[in-house]
């Protein structure tokens, strides 16, 4: 996830570039730029750092224009630095580029280019669409036929701003990242959401995959398929304050909502017809692992555990592992072990611990990692991003989902090399998981079971095989933001002494995964018969009667290992009710950080 921002009008739009800029950090803040349209030339400046930084050089090093388009960086493709932040320029320095988003076929497109003789100053996706602007120029293209050129040779997710020096328009598309459109009094805006210029207008005309922008310094137009179509335009009535959480009224909740787009940035491009490609682990010699060792933390561990489950089921040796704890009695590695630490701030002190020994001892390092450039990609052999995007809210949501979908490709690309038959995730409806996903957000069922709830003092949340790692999850997310009592536990453990604790104030969330779930209803009766209260979790079409339990969170109907990861939704949903509920301060709750940087 990154942000754009372009503006352009009759008056200087620098100001309300800069200004779009900060209202659009939430989406990335590794490093920012501008680009400003001047009467013979473009001028640049751009770097690696906080937005803050960028403002101040743009004021001192820019003259002002009334066309500029700007970004705000979360890394996906090489790491956060001056060269690879946005704009990004051809190479003759005429045509300035910010995308969102991933071009899957940029490294085809980059090797036709570097044939015809075009140079690359970065390691970015992104530059090779003002290469391929310069291309059509110099084949003698007019302007807004050069761009429209260049854009039909993209594939992937893209929302893009173009400058072109000498042509007095701004260039946008949009075709899988999100774009709006703000017309002003005597500007237009561009951005990768209506919060980044909230302050100048409030109506917005949302466009749509296939459209193409077209923004002079007094009128638009947009096109889609060759044709002009006509967008409405909406008012929307937030204030600046409001803008950065949307129409949300926590980050949590906008991030549990960002799920689905979040599953499919993590996806993209990694799952082939030909099974699953991780273009950054290609110096990784899968071949060679012989055991996998997770190490991790909190709900980096949580996701640990469900992909160690699902190696196992697929015959290959894996072990998660509590950073905080492995420095005390390291497992013996040796080149043989994959040692995955596992931690989407990538700053975990503990988990950089346990990779220090595990490396000291040999193991190859893996990190897997929402942040590039973070401490833990440095400290390991090699890194795999799971592109969630940036996440403010303290309870990691859209992480934890976008972390078990980045690791159930790594354990099927680790299972693809061995050439075993041993039956593989069910690879068709992981790539169904983000309209699943979308799906189960729509449903009211949460917060209105939360809410029925919100008084108990305890909670017990069980499950098994992908459930049991979710039942713990739900129950750390619960405790982090409502700090209310609550625990997670293998459905089968109870009668082992948790019981003991169950009485009619102790509602049980009873996870079902249309697997084993003979076994949890037997579970859901030894409760029951204490008097307990039971929310089952289950999914759709399920054989399950529902009358079993006193009230039902349903997901949609998909296979076992996902209908888990789906249960984690109606949970998260769960836990952020409660907490709104009890009035719990959610993005930043008690006693708890984002990144926990001591051991
Ligand atoms: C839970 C939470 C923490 C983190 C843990 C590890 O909502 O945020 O439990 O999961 O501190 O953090 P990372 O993944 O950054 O290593």
């Amino acid at each position: 996830m990154c942000g754009i921002i372009a503006a352009i009008g009759t008056e200087p739009v620098l100001a309300s570039v800069l200004r779009g800029l900060q209202n659009l950090e939430y989406r990335g803040y590794d490093s920012a730029g501008v680009a400003v349209g001047l009467d013979d030339s473009l001028a640049v400046c751009k770097r690696a750092g906080q937005i803050s930084a960028l403002v101040d050089d743009v004021r001192a090093e820019l003259p002002d224009g009334t066309r500029a388009i700007g970004h705000t960086r979360w890394s996906t493709h090489g790491p956060p630095t001056d060269a690879n932040a946005h704009p990004h320029t051809d190479c003759t320095g005429r045509v300035a580029v910010v995308h969102n988003g991933i071009i899957e076929n940029h490294e085809v497109l980059k090797a036709d280019l570097r044939d015809h003789g075009h140079r690359f100053t970065s390691d970015t996706d992104t530059e090779v669409v003002a290469h391929l602007v310069e291309q059509c120029l110099e084949a003698g293209d007019e302007t807004g036929v050069a761009v429209r050129q260049a854009i039909d040779r993209l594939a992937g997710s893209y929302a893009v701003a173009i400058l072109v020096d000498g042509d007095d328009r701004v260039f946008a598309a949009r075709n899988g990242s999100p774009l709006a459109l703000g017309v002003g009094a005597d500007t237009f805006y561009l951005g990768s959401d209506a919060p980044a210029f909230v302050e100048y207008t409030d109506e917005v005309v949302y466009l749509e995959d296939g459209d193409l922008v077209t923004l002079s310094p007094t009128s638009f137009e947009v096109s889609n398929d060759g044709q002009l179509v006509t967008r409405p335009a909406e008012t929307i009535d937030w204030t600046p304050g409001d803008a950065r959480k949307g129409a949300y009224d926590h980050f949590m909740l906008k991030e549990i909502h960002e799920q689905p787009s979040a599953i499919e940035q993590t996806i993209r491009g990694r799952l082939t017809d030909d099974g699953v490609r991780l273009e950054e682990l290609e110096a990784l010699d899968f071949g060679a692992v012989e055991a996998v060792h997770f190490v991790a933390c909190g709900t980096s561990y949580h996701a640990s555990l469900y992909c160690e489950q699902l190696l196992r089921e697929r015959g290959v040796d894996a072990q998660t592992f509590l950073a905080s704890e492995y420095s005390g009695s390291p497992p013996p590695v040796d080149e043989r072990v994959l040692t995955v630490a596992v931690t989407q701030s990538g700053e975990t002190a503990d988990t950089l611990e346990a990779v220090r020994i595990a490396r000291a001892e040999g193991a190859t390092t893996l990190a897997v990692t929402n942040v590039v450039g973070s401490t833990v990609t440095r400290a390991c052999d090699h890194h795999l991003l799971i592109r969630a995007g940036p996440e403010i809210g303290v309870a990691a949501t859209k992480t934890f989902t976008s972390q078990i979908t980045a690791l159930v490709l790594l354990a099927e690309r680790i299972v693809q090399d061995r050439g075993t038959d041993i039956q593989g995730y069910p690879l068709d409806e992981l790539a169904a998981l983000s309209d699943n996903a979308a799906r189960t957000l729509e449903s009211p069922q949460a917060e209105a079971v939360a809410r029925r709830y919100a008084d108990a003092d305890s909670f017990f949340f069980i499950g098994r095989g992908p459930c049991y790692p979710v039942a713990l999850e739900g129950a750390l997310k619960l405790k982090e933001i409502s700090y209310e009592h609550a625990e997670g536990f293998p459905a089968g453990e109870l009668k082992h002494g948790p019981l003991a604790l169950v009485t009619p104030q102790t509602p049980v969330i009873a996870l079902f995964s249309g697997e084993n779930d003979r076994n949890t209803l037997s579970n859901v009766r030894e409760v029951q018969a204490r008097g307990a209260p039971v929310i089952g979790v289950v999914p759709e079409g399920s054989d399950l009667v529902y009358e079993d339990f006193d009230d039902v969170l349903t997901v949609p109907d998909t296979a076992p290992e996902l209908t888990a990861v789906l249960g984690n939704l109606q949970l998260q949903l769960f836990a952020y009710h409660v907490a709104d509920a009890l009035d719990r301060a959610i993005d930043k709750p008690r006693n708890l950080a984002k990144s926990v940087t001591v051991e």
